[in-house]
C-alpha cells in the first residue's frame, strides 16, 4: 500500500493554518507551509511589470542554512524551480513512500516571498532512486509513473502553475522523434511514456501549464541540427494525438566555446511557435570551463555568449519565463561535471560566489528589458 509521509489534505489544513494565524511572512521555511491561498501581491524583488519573469533554480538546503543567498533570490527573482528536491530520488527514497519536507519547504518559502514556483520534472530517465530498477513489467511502470504524477502534481495543483513534465526524452544523437532516450520508462512503456505523463498532468491539474524540457538544440553542427530536427517530429506526433502539451523549454546550459547557430535555432523556434507552443528558457548558465582563468575577460565572454543565445531567441519569440539554473556562482551543478582544469571555480551564473552583480545578470536584465 502507497504510504504518503504528507497527503494534499494535510498540506491544504496545514496552510490554512498558517494563513490564519498569519505566518506568511518574510521568514523563509518555515516548517508550516501557507500555499493555500493565491498569490495576488507583487513579486518582492520589485516593479517588474511587462518583463519576462526571471527566475532561478533553488536549493532547498541552501535557503535554509545560507541567509545571503536567500536575500539574493528573494531580491532578484520573481519565480523559482526545486534544483531537485521534487524529483523521483528525493520525492520517492523508498518505493511506496512519497516525501514532500525539503519540495514544501521551497513551496513555503516561495509563496512567503511571494514568488512563483515551477515544477521539475516528473518523466525524466535521471535524478531516479535505486529501487526503480525493481521495476520489471509495463504494468508496474505505468503504475508508478501515473501514481508518482497523480500524487505529485495533485499536491501542488492551483499552487505550482507550470510543470517540466518530460526532461529529455532525446537521445543525444538522435536520428528520429524515434530516438528517445533509454531509462526505465522507454524500457517497458516505450515512446507511450511521453503521452503518458502528459495526460496524467493534465488530468490532474487541467490548469497548469505543461511543457516538454530539452537542452542541446541551439549550437552549430550536425547533432544539435538532429536534435532540433527529432524534437519538432517529436511536438508534432504529440500534438497529431492531441497530447496536451503548452510549451517547450529550452535548458540553454551554453557552452562558451561551443558556436550558437543563429539560422537554425530561429528556425526550430518559428515551427514551435507557429505549433502554438509557449518557448520558455528554463535552466541557463554559461559552461566556462574551457574560458581564460583571467576572472574580467571570463565573466565578459559568458556574458557576450548569453546574448548571442538570448538575441537570436528574443528576435523569434518572447519566452514565458528566463531561468537560470542556480543565481549565484556558490550554488552551481557545474563543476559536478565540468571543473575547471586550473582548479578556478566555475562562474557560469548571474551573481558570482559573493552574490555581486555580472556582466551576465545585466545582459538578462537587459533583454528583459528590451521586450517590455
Ligand atoms: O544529496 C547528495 C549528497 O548527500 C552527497 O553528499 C553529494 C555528494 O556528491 O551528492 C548529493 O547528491 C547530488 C545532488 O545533485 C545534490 O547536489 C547528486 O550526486 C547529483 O547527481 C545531483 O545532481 C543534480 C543533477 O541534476 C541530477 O539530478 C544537479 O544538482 C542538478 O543541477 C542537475 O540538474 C539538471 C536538471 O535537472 C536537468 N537539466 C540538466 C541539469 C544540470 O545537470
Amino acid at each position: 500500500m502507497t504510504r504518503q509521509t504528507h497527503s494534499r489534505r494535510d498540506f491544504l489544513t496545514r496552510a490554512a493554518t498558517a494563513t490564519a494565524l498569519g505566518l506568511s511572512g518574510t521568514t523563509a521555511l518555515s516548517g508550516v507551509s501557507a500555499f493555500a491561498t493565491p498569490n495576488v501581491q507583487s513579486p518582492a524583488s520589485g516593479p517588474t511589470e511587462g518583463l519576462i519573469p526571471y527566475g532561478s533554480a533553488v536549493r532547498a538546503g541552501a535557503l535554509q542554512s545560507d541567509s545571503t543567498y536567500r536575500e539574493a533570490i528573494i531580491a532578484n527573482c520573481q519565480l523559482v524551480v526545486a534544483e531537485g528536491e521534487m524529483k523521483w530520488a528525493d520525492i520517492r527514497p523508498t518505493r511506496g513512500e512519497y516525501r514532500f519536507e525539503k519540495a514544501d519547504a521551497i513551496i513555503d518559502f516561495a509563496r512567503q516571498n511571494r514568488l512563483e514556483v515551477r515544477g521539475h520534472t516528473l518523466a525524466w530517465y535521471g535524478g531516479l532512486p535505486k529501487w526503480v530498477d525493481e521495476i520489471s513489467s509495463r504494468t508496474e511502470a505505468e503504475y508508478e509513473l501515473i501514481d508518482h504524477i497523480k500524487t505529485v502534481v495533485s499536491r501542488y495543483r492551483g499552487v505550482i502553475p507550470s510543470w517540466d513534465v518530460v526532461n529529455e526524452p532525446l537521445v543525444d544523437f538522435p536520428e528520429s522523434a524515434a530516438s528517445l532516450r533509454p531509462c526505465v520508462w522507454t524500457k517497458y512503456l516505450g515512446a507511450d511514456y511521453v503521452p503518458i505523463a502528459l495526460r496524467t498532468a493534465a488530468m490532474v491539474d487541467p490548469g497548469a501549464r505543461l511543457v516538454l524540457n530539452e537542452y542541446d538544440v541551439e549550437f552549430m553542427g550536425p547533432r544539435f541540427a538532429a536534435r532540433r530536427k527529432a524534437l519538432l517530429q517529436l511536438l508534432r506526433a504529440l500534438r497529431d494525438r492531441d497530447v496536451p502539451l503548452h510549451g517547450v523549454g529550452l535548458q540553454a546550459h551554453l557552452f562558451a566555446d561551443r558556436a550558437i547557430d543563429r539560422d537554425g535555432l530561429q528556425a526550430f523556434l518559428a515551427e514551435i511557435t507557429a505549433m502554438k507552443l509557449d518557448v520558455l528558457i528554463t535552466e541557463l548558465d554559461v559552461v566556462d570551463y574551457e574560458l581564460p582563468g583571467k576572472v574580467s575577460e571570463r565573466d565578459a565572454l559568458v556574458a557576450k555568449k548569453a546574448a548571442e543565445f538570448l538575441g537570436a531567441v528574443c528576435e523569434v519569440v518572447r519566452p514565458k519565463a528566463i531561468l537560470t539554473w542556480g543565481l549565484s556562482d556558490r550554488y552551481t551543478w557545474v563543476p559536478i561535471y565540468f571543473k575547471r582544469p586550473d582548479g578556478m571555480p566555475n562562474r557560469p551564473l548571474p551573481l558570482d560566489a559573493d552574490l555581486k552583480r555580472k556582466p551576465l545578470f545585466d545582459v538578462i536584465e537587459q533583454f528583459r528589458r528590451k521586450l517590455a
